[in-house]
């Protein structure tokens, strides 16, 4: 029954869309981290170093005061940027970055 089969071509598609569309209206964290600090950090070890080791609460509101003070060359992506640094700097606390 090639009917029941097509019926389910209505929701892949959805998903498809969903997923092929969600980056043209946000801006991935790395994009965004790209866009605004990118120009002068071409990466982010060094800024992932200072962020103090700590909660998400403790991380957040540093580099929210952090940035405050700091230039930024996309400011419109900017809560994607403390999203990036927020998510990147729980992960990457790794041995080999106090060497
Ligand atoms: C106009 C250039 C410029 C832009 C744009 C810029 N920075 Fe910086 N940043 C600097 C300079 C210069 C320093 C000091 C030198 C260094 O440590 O590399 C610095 C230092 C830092 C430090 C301290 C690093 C350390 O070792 O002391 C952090 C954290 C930081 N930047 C985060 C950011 C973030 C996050 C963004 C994007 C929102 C950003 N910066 C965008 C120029 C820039």
């Amino acid at each position: 029954m090639p009917q029941s089969c097509r019926s389910m071509d209505p929701i892949v598609t959805a998903v498809m869309v969903a997923l092929v569309a969600s980056p043209a209206h946000a801006v991935s964290p790395e994009e965004a981290f790209t866009a605004g600090c990118g120009g002068c950090h071409a990466s982010d070890a060094k800024i992932l170093r200072k962020i103090p080791d700590g909660s998400e609460a403790v991380r957040r509101a540093w580099i929210l005061n952090f940035m405050a003070g700091h230039p930024n060359e996309r400011d419109a992506v900017k809560a994607e940027i403390v999203e990036y640094l927020v998510a990147k700097s729980a992960t990457s606390k790794s041995w080999w970055q106090f060497w």
